[in-house]
């Protein structure tokens, strides 16, 4: 997968090097690429904000660097060269964009191209996403209902949630199976040595080698788990994801 990243302060994408990231990009897993705005500036404060139309508090990111990069990037792109080649997607993180989750993940994994545009200030001026909107599908994306001060912090989450799902990134995809969100649930509680800890001990169940009592524990713990912490997912639910023992539960 190639990922263009564009923004003010491209050092914030300094944390993609790290971890499953970094070894993705090394293993050219993963093509990502960081750009800094102010390289498609032309004047000598390489300005890249001013002020709104129409009065208000605050900047607004000029169009111009921004038309200049995505055109770069676009033309670099390498599914809108493909012959019959659909439009690479690009993500615009605002906390006015659909919200992220696994189900969003999952689909992103699938892209060839990924751009983000990092908006700062009180974003982007609007036109961009609509000249953007003929190279690129365009989708603003906000990773939950608050307010951050960029788009970077977003990107990393999102790039971190859909690299990891590339094939070949996670050196054990059975990982992938158990973990939170993927069917629906949050994900059961797991113990490791020593089997006493001061004072606790790990559930008896787990030490037993019954394999049909240890999954259902660990069901239970799951639906426990959601209906507790997060009882909007259980109402979500497809009842065709339950299993008999479930219902009884
Ligand atoms: N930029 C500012 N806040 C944001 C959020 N919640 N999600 C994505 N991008 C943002």
């Amino acid at each position: 997968m190639r990922i263009d990243v564009v923004s003010i302060f491209p050092e914030y994408l300094a944390a993609l090097d790290l971890s499953l990231i970094g070894k993705a990009r090394r293993e050219k897993l993963l093509d990502l690429n960081v750009h800094d705005l102010r390289d498609y500036t032309h004047d000598r404060h390489r300005t890249v904000d001013d002020t709104p139309y129409g009065g208000g508090a605050g900047m607004v990111m000029k169009p111009e660097p921004w038309g200049a990069a995505l055109a770069r990037i676009a033309t670099e792109s390498p599914v809108s060269n493909a012959p019959l080649g659909d439009k690479p997607i690009l993500i615009v993180p605002s906390p006015a964009g659909a919200v992220f989750d696994q189900e969003m993940a999952y689909e992103l994994a699938e892209a060839q191209h990924l751009a983000f545009a990092c908006g700062r200030y009180e974003g982007i001026d609007e036109r961009v996403l609509e000249y953007a909107s003929e190279a690129f599908d365009v989708r603003p994306v906000s990773i939950g209902d608050y307010v951050l001060n960029g788009g970077e912090v977003a990107v990393l989450a999102m790039v971190e949630a859909i690299g990891r799902l590339i094939p070949g990134v996670i050196g054990n995809p059975e990982s992938l199976i158990e973990e939170s969100h993927s069917d629906g649930l949050l994900e059961y509680p797991v113990y490791t040595k020593p089997g006493t800890w001061e004072g606790r001990e790990v559930p008896e169940v787990l030490l037993s080698g019954n394999h049909g009592k240890i999954a259902r524990f660990r069901r239970n713990k799951q639906l426990e788990r959601t209906a507790t912490r997060r009882p909007d997912l259980i109402v979500q639910l497809d009842a065709s994801t339950l299993n008999r023992h479930d219902r009884d539960t």
